[in-house]
């Protein structure tokens, strides 16, 4: 067992190792509760290790039962043995074999890692220290190894036998009424990125010809009787190994791809050579029982760990501090992908929206960490809103800042010169400065520097000379362990609009470097003075949100009015209405607070009214996003400090109903005219059409409850599929009464043997903003269909409660703290990882207002002081406090 003390490693500290293993045979006899590991490990001294030092193996609750060496059983004082280790104390100075017999319990493993049974589905997660607890090894990423694994089973048990690889062979184990299947994976790779399968299990599959003419045994393999619903995640896989080929030149390299959908899972999906292993959240679909947003996360999910094959498993990373290595560029490659299948703008905007809420949260608080981490005590609390999102978001500026065709040669000389290696962020960023003859040592900061960067713009125009004058500055907060902050390098995209929307010329007058309308702000401060500007104009600044960083600018509302109606970049005009909305949320909540009457300023819904008469139709999706305000969260960032979840709330909503109800007419007109026709199609189109629709009814229920009330329970019943379902639900779910209380027990009858849409039906009662929430999700832990040892399940209820109702969670009595802090506790010794997510709920406990702030620390304080916690959550409690 790993205990709470668990030291800090350091990048800095990096080591080679002092051995090698070149190549792996596993013999893995699969039996519920005493599972047989042989592994035979080619190993050989490093050269660039230290001759003769001790061989440390990894390991974690194995029992050891035989240890070869060169096929001779090692002596009692040949080796050591610890709960986290075995030791060779001298291992040979040439090549030598090591054979271990190790025993597990796939069973009685909770927490998800290495290798443990699912609904009966043996399975295994690796990444990132799983490994270790299949076999002892040198569980780390810059350890490449050839893998062949033959896996051993009961036919009945598991007919179905998956490994990293090609199959080679199969066969019966005569008597026995078990047999085997033979795996080769010619790809030396971690261990993390180790996998099998066995079960009983329906399978989709297709034949896909890459670009090459090779062909390759697509397929995903399903709890039985679940085939179908797992035929859009198969068209989704295909469409993205299409994509790779097209957009990155990059084709696939085995003769199979396997999926594995299972139901316990600690994450979303991994990325195992050959063999995905996924949640079955992001596969299964069918019209009934997914919604859209499922649709959309499978497409993005099965993308993402199809194009980790080359980003993350050919080229992969040399320690754990260059996780964005693989996954920021992962993401960034997924966001590309889904932008290019569906609308690129929305998705944009979409991203953007995430990026804040979870990333621009982490970063605001305790548990803030550079892109590359340069400590960590526990990897996994690393898999972040930083290391993905922003890691996504570095890439895109990379891009931005080179342009496309020297980021397309970059990625070329990184495929061509990496392919095969575990490499660095440093290995990466090189073949960018090569590829486009740039000095990027500076832009380097964005790996290495926490914190999100305020970027504030002011600016002049001088009517009779014809110039305008923008001022850019930047600053980074104080971040822990980083109090002094550098400059980093921020592409500004802009351009100049005129008061009747025309784009303005943009021509800068001094030395300032303007390339395709972006300016590159890389120290403290740069003027630009723009010349033959033949009006005031108003500058629409980081279009496309072309870095993550805060703006702060004085704009008029006017201003912001003239963007949201003709900015040509979408996602500013996007932004212009965001920002107006904040602003009034803002004076609504002040009014809150101070116990005031609330006054909502009439201009917001005057030029919503504009857009839904001018240009809600053109782009339904879109439309949905302007109409959906700031979250309550959201605006507690935008308040930063001292922040009383209740006056948001209260101010929030005020808002919301002052538009619902001067927009009524027209939201009713548009939910009238976007009624669904036709069959159910999950594509971009219809779903946009389905969005606006909902944000509509929202926006009307808010202004009119009765009326909202009669519309949603109409939808709900005559829904054909879960997205007009569960929309209609989620809008009564804001509307307290009996017809609330009868649809969520109607949702609950008619899909009572399906966990993944109780899921939804649990997600929605935990974020219900009224005083009986807390009692009802405790209730819901009681429900039959709930279980703390399933990720998921814990997730829609626990995690939904606690990172999506601002003002349940942050009950100013602490009743919702204490509701989490006793599950954290109560789940830490069965599932860490989860339980370490589930406590980050706590990052910004610091902005609340000091009562709440109290309360919040005196709970992370009893996590903190909880005896024998895991080093997942002793480590989010400890960082969290500090
Ligand atoms: N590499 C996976 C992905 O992003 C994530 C796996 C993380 N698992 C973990 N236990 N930390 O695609
Ligand atoms: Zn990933």
């Amino acid at each position: 067992m790993r205990t709470e003390n668990a030291p800090v490693v350091r990048l800095e500290d990096y080591r080679p190792t002092d051995y090698l293993i070149d190549t792996v045979k596993l013999d893995v006899r699969l039996h519920p509760t005493a599972t047989r590991v042989t592994a035979e490990l080619a190993l050989r001294p490093n050269p660039k290790g230290t001759p003769g030092a001790a061989l440390t193996l990894d390991g974690d609750e194995l029992r050891l039962v035989s240890a070869r060496l060169d096929g001779v059983a090692l002596g009692a004082a040949a080796y050591a043995v610890t709960p986290s280790s075995l030791v060779l104390h001298a291992p040979p100075q040439r090549p030598f074999t090591l054979t271990l017999e190790t025993e597990l319990d796939p069973s009685a493993n909770t927490k998800l890692m290495g290798l443990y049974r699912s609904s009966g589905i043996y399975c295994t997660q690796c990444e990132a220290e799983g490994f270790r607890r299949i076999t002892y090894f040198l569980d780390r990423p810059d350890v490449l190894s050839v893998y062949t694994t033959r896996i051993e089973a009961d036919r009945e048990e598991a007919p179905l036998l998956l490994g990293n690889g090609n199959p080679v062979e199969r066969g019966e184990v005569p008597g026995t009424g078990r047999h085997y299947a033979l795996w080769h994976d010619p790809f030396p790779k971690p261990c993390y990125l180790f996998a099998l399968v066995g079960g009983r299990l329906d399978k989709v599959s297709q034949t896909y010809v890459t670009g090459s003419g090779r062909a390759v045994e697509i397929a995903i393999h399903v709890e039985a009787g679940k085939g179908e619903r797992a035929t859009y995640a198969l068209d989704a896989l295909a469409r993205s190994m299409r994509w790779d080929e097209k957009v990155f030149g990059r084709e696939y390299d085995l003769d199979v791809f396997n999926v594995v959908a299972v139901s316990d899972f600690n994450m979303g999906a991994m990325e195992n050579k050959g063999l995905n292993i996924f949640n079955d959240k992001y596969v299964l679909a069918s019209a009934e029982k997914a919604t859209d947003a499922d649709y959309a996360n499978i497409e993005a999910i099965i993308a993402h760990e199809y194009f980790h094959n080359w980003t993350g498993n050919r080229i992969t990373c040399r320690d754990w501090f260059q996780l964005c290595l693989k996954e920021g560029l992962t993401v960034f490659r997924d966001q590309e992908f889904s932008s290019d299948e569906r609308s690129r703008p929305v998705k944009r905007i979409a991203d953007v929206r995430t990026l804040r809420a979870q990333q621009f949260a982490e970063d605001a608080g305790p548990l803030a960490h550079p892109v590359r981490p340069a400590q960590y005590r526990e990897i996994n609390n690393f898999y972040t809103a930083t290391v993905y999102e922003k890691g996504a978001e570095v890439i895109r500026m990379l891009k931005t800042l080179i342009g496309a065709e020297a980021f397309r040669r970059g990625m070329d000389l990184y495929f061509e010169r990496c392919d095969g290696t575990a490499a660095t962020v440093e290995d990466f960023i090189a073949c960018f400065a090569e590829a486009s003859g740039r000095d990027l040592s500076q832009f380097f900061t964005w790996y290495e520097q926490a914190g999100t960067p305020t970027v504030t713009a002011s600016s002049h125009y001088d009517p009779a000379a014809r110039t305008y004058r923008l001022d850019l500055a930047q600053r980074t907060p104080p971040t822990p362990g980083q109090a002094e902050k550098r400059p980093v390098v921020i592409p500004v995209a802009l351009g100049l609009v005129g008061e009747s929307g025309r784009e303005l010329p943009l021509k800068a007058g001094n030395e300032v470097p303007l390339a395709n309308g972006v300016l590159t702000l890389d120290g403290p401060a740069l003027s630009v003075t723009f010349t033959d500007v033949p009006e005031r104009p108003v500058p629409s600044l980081l279009r496309g949100f072309s870095a993550p960083v805060r703006l702060e600018m004085d704009l008029a509302d006017e201003d912001l009015f003239v963007l949201f109606r003709h900015d040509r970049d979408p996602f500013n005009q996007w932004q212009a209405a965001q920002t107006v909305a904040t602003r009034v949320i803002l004076e609504a909540t002040r009014a809150a607070r101070a116990g005031q009457a609330i006054s909502v300023d009439a201009r917001l819904g005057e030029a919503l009214a504009h857009f839904l008469d001018s240009r809600a139709e053109a782009d339904h999706a879109f439309a949905a996003q302007v109409l959906a305000l700031p979250t309550e969260a959201d605006m507690a960032r935008e308040i930063g400090g001292d922040v009383d979840p209740d006056a948001v709330f209260t101010g929030r909503l005020a808002v919301k109903r002052a538009l619902g109800a001067a927009l009524a007419d027209r939201l009713a007109a548009l939910y009238g005219r976007l009624a669904s026709r036709g069959a159910y199609s999950p594509d971009a189109a219809s779903a946009g059409r389905r969005a606006l629709r909902h944000a509509a009814l929202d926006l009307l229920a808010a202004g009119d409850a009765a009326r909202g009330t009669e519309l949603a329970v109409a939808q709900f019943a005559a829904a054909d599929n879960m997205t007009d379902r569960f929309g209609a639900l989620a809008v009564l779910a804001h509307l307290p009464g009996a017809a609330r209380e009868t649809a969520l027990a109607d949702f609950a009858g008619r899909f009572h043997d399906d966990p993944l849409v109780l899921d939804k039906w649990f997600a929605l009662q935990a974020t219900i903003p009224e005083a009986g929430t807390l009692d009802r999700v405790r209730e819901l832990t009681r429900h039959p269909a709930f279980s703390m040892g399933n990720p998921n399940r814990v997730r829609s209820l626990v995690g939904s409660f606690a990172m999506g109702n601002a003002t349940q969670f942050n009950r100013a009595d602490g009743a919702g703290y204490d509701f989490l802090a006793d599950v954290v506790i109560a789940l830490d010794p069965k599932n860490p990882q989860v339980a370490a997510r589930l406590l980050t709920a706590f990052r910004t406990w610091r902005m609340l207002e000091p009562g709440r702030r109290a309360k919040a620390e005196a709970a992370l304080k009893r996590v903190a002081g909880t005896p024998g916690l895991s080093p997942d959550v002793s480590d989010i409690s400890g960082r969290s406090l500090a």
